[in-house]
């Protein structure tokens, strides 16, 4: 049987739309065993066919390889909450492709599946470090694609703020305007710049500075009933928030245990039947086990 573990991802940190992620620790993980015909467990039913998108995935691995798709079992396990920007349908394709590497015994090339995942996601924010770990920035250049680590440091402390709602990723793109002016392009690369710096510094009153987009979470924050408030709360205790990916998930970030302690207190009183847990950058991205 072949195990995957692949982590959840928090992309876009705001002014990093569509290039930058961050891998944490919640994880799916998938089994993959021979079968007689093709069974896959562990998600509704709606989903227990040939258009799963983990099967899908698996489909391509195999058939990049040059090797025709066996038949599988597939066993999926779950705590990635599904819509919330968490990057959970990137764990669906890491695994799938990942797997049919290690089915057919050929060595897994990191590069390769990102670039495969890629042509299957259409941007590379949430497979990257889905794959790779930590904090990834990637995008396609001349049809190949281009990836750079950079780290995050040590004192910043994540608190995965998730909804009781999904926001459909093609809604929230859906809002977005086509069109963003010179002024505005400007702003962004100058903000991104401060985000790669102020994420490795620990600077945190930088990284508030350098989360405040203009390209995609003043729209998007209107999919997310209770936002204002949230971002309210992280304010007033003077920590950062951004919205995950396409939300519904809103990731605040602290610099001290205690400041952790009090975003989660103070969230889960305001919004209990939410769910806000502490996170950590996870830095070894896609496991693999062979049992
Ligand atoms: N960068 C993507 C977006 C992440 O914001 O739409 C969700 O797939």
């Amino acid at each position: 049987m072949i195990r995957i573990k692949v982590p959840a991802t928090s992309a876009n940190l705001a002014v990093g739309y569509d290039c930058m992620g961050m891998a944490v620790n919640l994880y799916n993980t998938f089994e993959f065993s021979p079968s007689d015909v093709l069974r896959i467990n562990g998600c509704p039913k709606d989903f227990q066919n040939e258009d799963n998108l983990v099967y899908r995935a698996f489909l391509k691995g195999c058939q990049n390889l040059d090797q025709e798709v066996p038949k599988v079992a597939i066993q999926i396990k779950s705590d990635i909450p599904v819509s919330r920007g968490l990057g959970s349908s990137a764990t669906c394709i890491v695994a799938g492709i990942v797997a049919a590497y290690v089915w057919f015994h050929v060595p897994v090339n990191h590069k390769d599946v990102l670039k495969l995942a890629n042509e299957m996601e259409g941007h590379p924010d949430n497979v990257a470090p889905a794959i790779f770990g930590g904090l990834c920035m990637s995008f396609v250049q001349d049809g190949e694609i281009e990836l750079i680590n950079y780290p995050i440091n040590q004192d910043y402390r994540f608190v995965a703020i998730i909804p009781n709602f999904k926001v459909s990723t093609e809604a929230a793109r859906s809002i977005l305007p086509h069109e963003l002016s010179y002024a505005d392009v400007t702003y962004q690369v100058s903000h991104s710049l401060l985000l790669v710096n102020a994420l490795a510094s620990g600077e945190l009153n930088k990284l508030k500075i350098a989360l405040q987009d203009k390209m995609q979470e003043p729209y998007r924050q209107k999919l997310i009933k209770n936002y204002v408030e949230v971002k309210k709360i992280c304010d007033k205790i003077n920590c950062a928030m951004y919205i995950s990916g396409s939300g519904s998930t809103l990731m605040g970030i602290a610099d001290s245990d205690e400041k952790q302690k009090l975003m989660i207190k103070k969230i889960t009183e305001h919004l209990p039947a939410w769910r806000v847990e502490p996170v950590q950058v996870e830095n070894q991205g896609v496991k693999i086990e062979v049992l």
